[in-house]
């Protein structure tokens, strides 16, 4: 993990909600799934802020919205990171799935890229409008959920926290990983929780906290990319 600063040039604008474009040095930006704490040192505000990649530029990366209000164009950053543990996409699989389930879609971006530059078929479930999509990209609406998780050998879900307990029920996923499994067919899915993460770890607040086969997890730690076998 390292501190440094960044600097915040543009605001961007998707689906009603404010992205931006950071600069920061190369060693800070992460990896998807991954997230820095970023805090406004001379704001008011009494807590940091998670920000996630929603893809590249020169310099720094494309920040997933939504950003804190106050958050200007100019605005230095106290950044630390990258932290918590991403998405880890097989290099073997090429039928892959992007489900965005919450407000945005933009944290699951830096994926297609990957996906697409390793020759898989790509399909975004996501009921939201997002206009500036490779053509490659099949998008299908969240009632698809279902028939898409049988088509992937990779899923790579972003939801709340509290869409956890209905997210089985709208995979089926009981099911067809059985027979998936018995067919001797591969199949993996990793889900970025979303959850407040204000002390990334340092204070063990608990306030990030994810109920998992194993007990309770911390999302800023342990995740916030958990294997969906961790989860059900
Ligand atoms: S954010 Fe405090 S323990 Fe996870």
């Amino acid at each position: 993990m390292k501190q440094g600063t960044g600097e915040l040039i543009e605001l961007t604008l998707q689906n009603g909600l404010t992205g931006g474009r950071l600069l920061c040095s190369q060693n800070l930006i992460p990896s998807p799934g991954q997230y820095l704490l970023a805090h406004e040192p001379v704001s008011d505000a009494p807590l940091p802020a998670p920000v996630f990649s929603a893809g590249s530029i020169a310099g720094g990366f494309l920040v997933a919205p939504p950003l804190p209000p106050l958050w200007r164009p100019g605005t230095s950053l106290a950044v630390r990171g990258p932290l918590g543990r991403g998405f880890s996409m097989p290099a073997p699989a090429r039928s892959i799935a992007l489900v965005a389930l919450g407000e945005t879609a933009a944290r699951l971006k830096p994926l297609l890229a990957v996906a697409l530059g390793q020759g898989a078929s790509v399909a975004l479930v996501t009921d939201l409008d997002l206009p500036d999509l490779p053509p490659e990209v099949e998008v299908q609406p969240v009632s698809a959920l279902r028939n898409v998780a049988q088509w992937a050998d990779y899923m790579a879900l972003d939801l709340y926290r509290e869409s956890l307990p209905q997210l089985r029920e709208m995979l089926g996923l009981g099911e067809h990983v059985g027979v998936r499994r018995q067919a001797g067919v591969r199949f993996e899915a990793q889900a970025l929780v979303v959850t407040p993460m204000p002390c990334g770890g340092i204070a063990d607040c608990g306030v990030c906290a994810v109920t998992t086969r194993r007990g309770w997890k911390l999302a800023c730690k342990d995740g916030p990319v958990f294997n969906l076998a961790e989860l059900f």
